[in-house]
């Protein structure tokens, strides 16, 4: 095989999914898709919740959460006991924002490769305190060692009271040195929150390793669990001080069942997640991971090339497990968010395509996805009728 060849298909794959076979669905990395079989096992424990509500909600329950949360938290390398569920990482973010008691002249720093809704929920909570939220820009090609300088460089220790650094970011698909960077704000004392919205199952992660106050990844991307899983990793100082952003029964046990425990809600995610993580080492974590990321690799150099885009045009992710990839649009195109949104759904209707498009640092980028469903065509498809729609545009 070439360096420039796709690799090959992990046989029967696309069965396991129920996705629209009319459709190229290039943009896992949103909102992930839930294998069948995982589908069946949440479905499962809905049965049994209406089976009988009463016995489902009263006997045995807190053991099955906590059973499940045991069981997602080794393959994170989280310590369990410090772990909870929550519905998504932006729940989680939430929640560690609420518990830092922000007061007025504090700041939290984030980059400018935060997720959007992150970056709201940080701007809302330092309004409420009297404290800023700053950015700080670190350029989409910055080598590891100037990511961390530049985050270093911007703390302001006795001021600064919680960091923000993506694991993979989303509009731009670049990884961050968390590890690095968690040591150098340890230096100073200042607590740290990896957002690792998209690690779970696409990167190897040891939560515990990384040394951040707070990890929070969605099981509900790559990890093949039902949307509604997530885990937050809090380090030991930080797990008297969660307060839950919804006071329930538990709320006297502290963390993490105070967190987990929200009333009459949905827990039947978080219970077939397990079905997410056999079907992922059944199918081999590998296997899958070095597939991924070939694959994404390929669409981003092939997609590039049908834009006349050389090899130095396209940006690396720096993992190399990456099963994410970004690839910038021609001048002009798709550089406010509004104008990215419009041109993703040009490109699903048009052709039958999903994808991620967004705005970022001045111009439009196209975010490609790989997972185990996807084959080599979709992208070349995609090759052969991008550039006529981005043309018709700019006209
Ligand atoms: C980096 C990052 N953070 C947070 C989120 C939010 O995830 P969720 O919608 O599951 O809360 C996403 C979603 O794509 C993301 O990419």
């Amino acid at each position: 095989m070439r360096a420039e060849d796709p690799p090959r298909s992990i046989s029967g794959a696309r069965l396991l999914f129920s996705l629209d076979p009319a459709v190229s669905y290039l943009n896992h990395g949103s909102f992930g898709a839930v294998p069948i079989g995982v589908q069946r096992a949440q479905q499962r424990v809905r049965d049994e919740v209406d089976a009988n509500p009463m016995r489902f909600f009263s006997k045995g329950l807190l053991d099955r959460i906590i059973h499940t949360r045991r069981h997602l938290a080794a393959f994170l390398g989280a310590d369990p006991d410090g772990s909870a569920l929550v519905p998504n990482a932006t729940a989680g973010v939430s929640l560690v924002l609420q518990s830092l008691r922000l007061g007025p002249g504090d700041e939290v720093l984030l980059t400018d490769h935060a997720y959007g809704a992150v970056a709201l929920a940080a701007r809302r909570q330092c309004r409420r305190a009297g404290a800023t939220a700053r950015t700080v820009a670190v350029p989409l090609g910055a080598p590891d060692r100037e990511v961390v300088s530049r985050l270093r460089n911007a703390l302001r220790p006795g001021k600064t009271k919680l960091v923000i650094v993506d694991q993979l970011t989303s509009p731009t698909a670049k990884s961050f040195p968390v590890r690095a960077i968690a040591a150098a704000t340890r230096e100073h004392d200042i607590p740290m929150l990896v957002d690792a919205a998209h690690a779970p199952g696409m990167l190897p992660v040891d939560v515990s390793a990384i040394g951040a106050d707070f990890w929070v990844g969605n099981l509900h991307k790559w990890a093949f669990a039902p949307r509604g899983t997530a885990l937050l990793a809090v380090a030991p100082a930080w797990r008297r001080r969660i307060e839950p952003l919804v006071v329930s029964w538990e709320h006297d046990s502290g963390f993490p069942l105070s967190v987990e425990s929200q009333g009459t809600m949905d827990y039947s995610p978080w219970l077939a997640a397990p079905a997410g993580l056999f079907t992922l080492r059944t199918l081999g974590v590998e296997a899958v991971r070095r597939h991924n990321a070939a694959l994404a690799a390929y669409g981003q150099r092939l997609v590039g090339a049908s834009l006349g885009l050389a090899p130095s045009d396209l940006p690396e992710p720096g993992a190399a497990e990456a099963a994410m990839r970004i690839l910038p649009l021609p001048s002009g195109v798709a550089t406010t968010q509004p104008e990215a949104h419009a041109l993703r759904q040009q490109i699903a209707d048009k052709l039958a395509t999903e994808v991620a498009v967004n705005a970022w640092g001045g111009r439009g980028w196209l975010r490609l996805s790989a997972q185990i469903y996807n084959r080599p065509d979709e992208y070349d498809r995609l090759a052969e009728h991008l550039p006529a729609l981005l043309h018709a545009l700019q006209r």
